[in-house]
């Protein structure tokens, strides 16, 4: 397939493009950065820079391609004014997606977020319902960051009624790669009681890229939503355990999967879109939460 990844400079978009290449599909990357005017390395994709923000650079991107993996956005609410962020990632899905219903691009990958349902940025601190969150947990976003990604899946829900394009919506957990492990994971392998509002759960950047290329392949109609957290949590202690420990019964604790599970349920991207995660923080850490030599 021709595939357009936005984003594609980004941790995730840079993984996916990687992983999509390597399937053998024709990717177009794009992102607000300069290309080079050099000889293209061997397998280097084609690539487009684009502002998404503006709707004629991201209809000129999108033409011709047989699906969009939309992962371009400002990935918190922490770094930028709050309109900055809301405007950004809403106008840019907005225009991405406008023009992937316009040109009839079959399938839309649009990279949602774990912190839809308002837990992780709010003014108004609240604790999930239950763990492992899944996707029937209630949506409550407060944060700019949050809303815009809320408002993006609804953006898909009307493109599908409207048209015959086809949605996945991904929320990634916190993403992690050999160049940021150490620094996020670190302090919870040492010590589960460093907290952080996902319960313990992350992503591996190249399990998500997976994931994120089932999507793209699937033929799934509708628009579906689909956590993409690894298994197990990131201090391979046990869940209930920890939930107990830390939380009380403030959280009520569903079944698991496993003794060390994440606080993240993505049960049904396994299911559904046949993901089957294959790494863990195990493969980058030790013990101490320190990088293991690669
Ligand atoms: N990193 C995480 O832990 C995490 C977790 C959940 C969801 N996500 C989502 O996954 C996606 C990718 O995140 P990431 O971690 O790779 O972030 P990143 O900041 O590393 O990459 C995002 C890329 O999007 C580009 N971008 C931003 N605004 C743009 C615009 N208007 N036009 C064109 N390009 C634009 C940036 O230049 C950047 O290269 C985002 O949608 C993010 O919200 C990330």
């Amino acid at each position: 397939m021709k595939v357009l990844v936005t984003g594609a400079q980004g941790k995730v978009g840079r993984a996916v493009t990687s992983g999509l290449v390597e399937a053998g599909h024709q990717v177009t990357a794009s992102d607000v950065g300069r290309g080079v005017f050099e000889r293209p390395l061997p397998g280097e994709p084609a690539y487009q820079q684009a502002d998404l923000t503006e709707a004629g650079q991201a209809f000129a991107i999108v033409h011709g391609h047989d699906a969009v993996v939309h992962a371009a956005a400002i990935p918190d609410p922490t770094h930028n004014p709050p309109h900055v962020v809301f405007q950004n990632n809403l106008m840019a899905t907005f225009n991405v997606l406008e023009a992937a219903v316009r040109f009839d691009v079959p399938r839309f990958v649009n990279l949602s977020s774990e912190t839809v349902p308002g837990f992780f940025f709010p003014e108004r601190p609240f604790l999930p319902q239950y763990a492992p969150v899944d996707e029937e947990h209630p949506i409550h976003p407060q944060d700019p960051y949050a809303l815009s990604k809320f408002f993006g899946e609804k953006l898909c829900d009307a493109a599908v009624e409207r048209s015959d394009i086809r949605c996945i919506s991904i929320r990634p957990s916190h993403v992690q790669y050999e160049g940021n492990y150490e620094r996020n994971l670190g302090p919870q392998v040492r010590d589960p009681s460093v907290l952080s509002p996902n319960l313990w759960s992350y992503i591996d950047a190249y399990d998500l890229a997976d994931a994120i290329r089932l999507a793209a392949e699937s033929d799934l109609p509708g628009h579906e939503v689909f956590y993409i957290a690894s298994p197990d949590n990131s201090c391979g202690k046990d869940f209930a355990e920890l939930l107990r420990t830390y939380y009380g019964d403030k959280i009520e604790l569903r079944d698991l999967t496993r003794p060390d599970a994440s606080g993240i349920s993505s049960e049904k991207a396994k299911r559904l879109l046949g993901w089957k995660p294959t790494r863990s923080w195990r493969d980058y850490l030790d013990q101490n939460g320190k990088a293991l030599a690669r």
